[in-house]
């Protein structure tokens, strides 16, 4: 059961001006509910929608996160949201990089829609405090090398008090509206999503790499405190020296060594 008051609708032309200003015209479908924006967004591609264009639900039922897990998607309670990308297919495109940049977008466009400042948790949670706000799902199907899609999937706890999340979040996840005091305008937050992922991604079409990486390092959570993480299956313990979305995880063994955990096998980073 949600306590969160009802949340007012999108506002649909103010999202349409938001997608306009990136130049193109792209496809806007805002549904009151959807098995998962990532669906539709995969169908919508299927039928020629160009890049950029999005899909914005009220309410998801089956909406997914990272690793096969499910997430939670109640009505009103946040910003789900999913936007077809088409790179261009030379250089090819850099999920990683395309990633990290999409969390600092979605940590600045946070900031300046509500006040409440994030940091990332390796390699794309967005974390107020020690508890996770936002994540992002980065997908691709049947993928073609020559014209490369992706779709990139948002989403951003902003309407829930702690006993609306299911009890085994209760004690890590939290909300704008937990935060701040008030669940905050979903349209504002989207328009400040939709500029500041463009200008992210202009960023990493642009070949301005190192920017994104200096940028997620400024964010990074845990940085010198002392951290566990997965190598693949092998758990790590040691003080984060570094986060990169292109290298790696460094930490600093007991011994004084260092330990450099590849982007590919790094999981689960925690505060030890
Ligand atoms: C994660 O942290 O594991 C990623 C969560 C991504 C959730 C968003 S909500 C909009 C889009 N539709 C989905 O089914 N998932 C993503």
């Amino acid at each position: 059961m949600t306590t969160a008051p009802a949340a007012a609708a999108y506002d649909r032309a103010r999202v349409e001006a938001a997608l306009l200003r990136g130049g193109e015209t792209r496809r806007l479908e805002i549904r009151d509910e959807v098995p998962s924006t990532q669906d539709l967004a995969f169908n919508l591609a299927e039928y020629g929608a160009p890049d950029g264009s999005l899909v914005v639900a009220d309410r998801q039922t089956r909406g997914r996160g990272r690793l096969g897990r499910t997430w939670e998607s109640p009505a009103g309670a946040g910003v789900w949201f999913s936007a077809v990308l088409r790179p261009p297919a030379s250089p090819p495109p850099r999920p990683p990089l395309l990633v990290a940049a999409t969390a600092v977008a979605v940590s600045e466009a946070l900031e300046r829609a509500t006040g409440v400042r994030t940091t990332i948790r390796w390699p794309n949670d967005l974390l107020a405090g020690e508890r996770k706000i936002a994540g992002i799902l980065l997908e691709t199907r049947d993928y073609e090398p020559a014209a490369p899609l992706l779709v990139l999937g948002v989403g951003i706890d902003t309407g829930q008090e702690e006993a609306d999340f299911p009890p085994d979040l209760r004690a890590s996840a939290t909300s704008v509206r937990m935060e701040k005091g008030a669940a905050p305008d979903r349209t504002a937050v989207l328009v400040a999503m939709i500029e500041a992922v463009d200008r992210w991604r202009a960023r990493v079409a642009g070949g301005a790499h190192g920017a994104v990486e200096e940028a997620f390092r400024d964010r990074a959570a845990y940085l010198e405190r002392p951290v566990t993480l997965l190598d693949g299956s092998v758990k790590v313990a040691g003080v984060l020296l570094s986060v990169s979305p292109v290298d790696g995880v460094v930490v600093v063994l007991p011994d004084g060594s260092r330990r450099t955990v590849r982007p590919e096998h790094a999981r689960e980073l925690r505060p030890a």
